[in-house]
C-alpha cells in the first residue's frame, strides 16, 4: 500500500523541484506520476527532442527517494503536429472535425498519429525505459475522456471497412446478420459501407453495435501498440493505464488484458454531481459522495486488472468540472484512501501535487494551494501515511458474490433502450449498492472471467449468452440471481431464438412473452413490499412464481438454484430479493445503516461512515471480540474503523 500523487515539473520553475520532491517524501509519498501530457515540452520543434527538463526532473524526483511513473504524452500531441497532419484530427458524430486547444483530439484510426505515436513512445521508452527510479508506465491518459472514443473521420470509416471484412468474410454474411433487406440497406461489397452516423433517423442497431464492437478495438490496438513498444524497452516495469468513472464507450477488459494492472481516476464528488442521483441524495453526500460509488469502481477494476488495480487520481479537494463543486468533508480525503486499499488497491495517488493558479484546471484542489501551502488533502494523506503500518500483509480474497458487468451489454442497451431510463450501469450500480446495504463484499467480474468458487452470481441484465457462459452457469453450485433484458438478443442484434431468455432457458423454463418500459411515473406495486419500475416484462413458463404484480403477473420468479427478476425492481424489493437469494446461497447479511459500509480485506475487518453525524457498529451487530486497529466502534462523520476478530 503506498501513496502517490500527480505532478507536473513543467508547470514550476525547476529551483521549486527539489523542495516540492522533499516535501512529498516527508507527506509519505512514495510514488509520483509526471509527464503524461508533456509533448510540447519534449519535443518543442518536430524531431527536436529536449530532454534535458525531463532527465532532471526524472533525477530529482529519484534523489529525494521517489519511485516514477511515467506518462506516454499521447493525450495532447502539439500544435505542430496537427497543423503538419490535419488527418490525425477525430470527427465527431455530427461530422465536424475535433479542433486543436484542449486535448484528446486525436483520432485513435489516424495511420498517421499511429505512426507518430510509436516514434514518440519509442523515443520517450528508448531515453528512460532503463531508469531504475522509473518503475511503472501509463499508456496515454483517460482513453475516451470527453467522448473521444468514437470518430467518425475517413480513416476510421477505412479501418472500419477492413474490420467488417474480417469479421463477416463476404458483403452477403454482413446483410444477413444485419438484416440490411430491411429499409433496403443492402450494400453490394464493403466498400459501400458507412460509419453509422449522421443518419435521418436510427441507424440499424447491428451496424450500430459493430461499430461501437470496432471503436472499442480501436483502442486496445491503440493501447498495445504503445505496450508492446514500452516492454520492449522497460522489461518488468509495470504497464498501466488510467480509466474513468462510470465510462463504458469500450471494453476495458479487453484493453486490460495488455497491462499489468488497472488504474482509475477516483473523483467522489464531481461523481456524485453528474449522476443519476435525485437531487436531495446529492445534497445529502454531497461532501462524501455516495457511499458506493468509489467501491463499485474499486471492486471493478480489481476485476479489469485480474486483481491488480490502484487510484491513479484520487480528488484531493473541490474539482473544477461538475455543475457544483463543493469540498470534501474533513476527513474524507483520508477515508476514500483507506477505502480503496481495504477493496486491493496497490497505491492511491492523489491529483495533483499543487493546484495550478493558470489554464484549464485553476479551479481544482491539489495537496498544495497554488500558493505553496499545504491544503486539506495533504494532511490526511499525512495521517494515512502514518496510519498504513498497521494494515500490513492484507491482501483481498475472493468475495461471497459475483457481480457480471459487461461492457458490450451497456452498448447493446443503449442502441435500443426501449424505455429513456433504462441505464444499464445505473442498473448494475443498484444490484451492487443492494448487496453492499447488505454487508458484503463484492467482486465484479466480466462474464469471460472464472466464475468458480462464488456462492452467488448476479447477473442484472447480459443481452448476449454467449454459449460457453450459458454452460459454466448450468454447471455452477453457486445461487444464480438473473436480470431484465438477460439472454434476449444475439450476437447480431436480433430477438433471441424462441423469445429470450433465449440461452438461458435451460436454467429458467419461461419465456418473455412481452416487454414494455414505464413511464417515471408510474409503478407496479408487488404483492410483498416494493414495486417495479421503468422496466416491466410478462412472464409465461413453468418457473415457480414468488411474487406476482397486484394484478396478478409474475415478478420474481424461481427454478432450482436460478432466481429471475422480470422488470427493473425499486430498492425495496431488490433487497427482499437479494436477502432471499443470500439466505438460499447461506450468505449471511445485515441491512446496513443508509451511510456505513463495510469490507473485509484479509484478517482486516473495516468500516467507513459516509454519513455526517456519527454511526455506531452496535447497528452491525456484536462489537465485543473486536481488536480495533484503527478508531473504535463508534465512527465520526467521515470516519474510518479497521478491527481485527479476536481468538476465541
Ligand atoms: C482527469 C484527468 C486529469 C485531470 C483531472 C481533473 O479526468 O485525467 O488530467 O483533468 O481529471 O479532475
Amino acid at each position: 500500500m503506498k501513496l502517490g500523487v500527480c505532478y507536473y515539473p513543467e508547470h514550476w520553475p525547476r529551483a521549486w523541484w527539489r523542495t516540492d520532491a522533499a516535501r512529498m517524501a516527508e507527506i509519505g509519498i512514495r510514488r509520483v506520476r509526471i509527464g503524461e501530457f508533456a509533448w510540447s515540452r519534449i519535443e518543442p520543434e518536430p524531431g527536436a527532442y529536449a530532454w534535458e527538463w525531463l532527465d532532471a526532473a526524472i533525477e530529482t524526483l529519484a534523489a529525494a527517494g521517489l519511485e516514477v511513473v511515467l506518462g506516454t504524452p499521447t493525450a495532447t500531441p502539439p500544435k505542430w503536429l496537427i497543423n503538419a497532419h490535419p488527418d490525425i484530427l477525430a470527427v465527431d458524430r455530427h461530422g465536424r472535425p475535433r479542433k486543436f486547444g484542449s486535448r484528446r483530439h486525436y483520432c485513435f484510426s489516424s495511420e498517421t498519429y499511429r505512426r507518430e505515436s510509436a516514434r514518440i513512445v519509442t523515443d520517450l521508452a528508448g531515453r528512460y525505459g532503463a531508469h531504475p527510479a522509473v518503475v511503472a508506465w501509463q499508456t496515454d491518459n483517460e482513453y475516451g475522456c470527453h467522448d473521444t472514443i468514437e470518430s467518425y473521420s475517413d480513416s476510421a470509416a477505412r479501418a472500419f471497412r477492413t474490420w467488417l471484412e474480417k469479421r463477416y468474410g463476404d458483403v452477403a454474411a454482413l446483410n444477413e446478420a444485419w438484416g440490411a433487406v430491411f429499409w433496403s440497406q443492402e450494400y453490394r461489397s464493403f466498400a459501400e459501407v458507412e460509419p453509422p452516423n449522421l443518419t435521418v433517423t436510427e441507424a440499424n442497431p447491428a451496424h450500430r453495435l459493430d461499430f461501437q464492437r470496432f471503436s472499442s478495438d480501436q483502442v486496445v490496438s491503440y493501447n498495445r501498440l504503445q505496450t508492446d513498444i514500452i516492454r520492449a524497452h522497460a522489461p518488468g516495469r509495470d504497464v498501466v493505464h488510467n480509466f474513468m468513472g462510470f465510462f463504458t464507450a469500450f471494453d476495458h477488459f479487453d484493453v486490460a488484458a495488455d497491462l499489468d494492472a488497472a488504474t482509475w481516476d477516483s473523483y467522489p464528488l464531481g461523481f456524485l454531481e453528474q449522476g443519476w442521483w435525485p437531487d436531495e441524495t446529492k445534497r445529502r453526500f454531497m461532501r462524501q459522495g455516495h457511499p458506493d460509488q468509489a467501491a463499485f469502481h474499486h471492486d471493478l477494476y480489481r476485476g479489469v486488472g485480474r486483481g491488480r488495480w490502484q487510484v491513479m487520481e484520487q480528488q484531493p479537494g473541490p474539482v473544477n468540472w461538475a455543475p457544483y463543486n463543493p469540498a470534501p468533508l474533513p476527513g474524507m480525503v483520508r477515508l476514500w484512501t483507506w477505502e480503496a486499499f481495504a477493496h486491493g488497491a496497490e497505491v492511491v495517488s492523489y491529483f495533483r501535487w499543487r493546484q495550478a493558479p493558470f489554464a484549464q484546471e485553476q479551479m481544482h484542489a491539489g495537496l498544495l494551494r497554488p500558493d505553496s501551502v499545504e491544503d486539506a488533502a495533504a494532511r490526511e494523506a499525512r495521517q494515512v501515511f502514518s496510519e498504513l503500518a498497521l494494515a500490513h500483509g492484507a491482501s483481498t480474497q475472493r468475495a461471497p458474490v459475483a457481480l457480471l458487468f459487461s461492457y458490450e451489454a451497456q452498448w447493446m442497451l443503449d442502441i435500443q433502450r426501449q424505455g429513456a431510463s433504462f441505464d444499464y450501469t445505473q442498473l448494475c450500480f443498484e444490484w451492487y449498492s443492494a448487496f453492499r446495504r447488505l454487508g458484503l463484499d463484492v467482486d465484479i467480474l466480466d462474464p469471460r472471467q472464472d466464475l468458480t468458487g462464488y456462492a452467488l452470481i448476479a447477473a442484472p441484465s447480459l443481452p448476449i449468452v454467449r454459449g460457453d457462459l450459458r454452460d459454466r452457469l448450468l454447471n455452477s453450485n453457486a445461487a444464480l440471481l438473473i436480470g431484465p433484458r438477460s439472454g434476449s438478443k444475439t450476437e447480431q442484434y436480433r430477438i433471441a431464438e424462441g423469445l429470450p431468455p433465449g440461452a438461458l432457458r435451460g436454467l429458467l423454463p419461461i419465456t418473455i412473452s412481452r416487454v414494455e418500459s414505464l413511464r417515471p411515473n408510474h409503478t407496479e406495486q408487488v404483492n410483498g413490499e416494493g414495486a417495479v419500475t421503468r422496466w416491466f416484462e410478462h412472464v409465461d413458463g413453468d418457473a415457480e412464481v414468488v411474487e406476482r404484480t397486484a394484478a396478478g403477473a409474475p415478478v420474481w420468479l424461481q427454478h432450482e438454484c436460478a432466481t429471475y427478476v422480470a422488470g427493473w425492481p425499486d430498492e425495496t424489493l431488490l433487497r427482499r430479493i437479494c436477502e432471499s437469494v443470500c439466505a438460499r446461497a447461506g450468505i449471511e447479511t445485515v441491512w446496513l445503516p443508509e451511510a456505513l459500509r463495510l469490507r473485509t480485506l484479509g484478517d482486516l475487518h473495516f468500516a467507513f461512515n459516509y454519513g455526517s453525524e456519527p454511526v455506531s457498529l452496535d447497528s452491525v451487530g456484536a462489537t465485543e471480540g473486536m481488536n480495533f486497529v484503527i478508531g473504535g466502534p463508534t465512527l465520526p462523520p467521515a470516519g474510518v474503523a479497521a478491527w481485527r476478530r479476536m481468538a476465541r
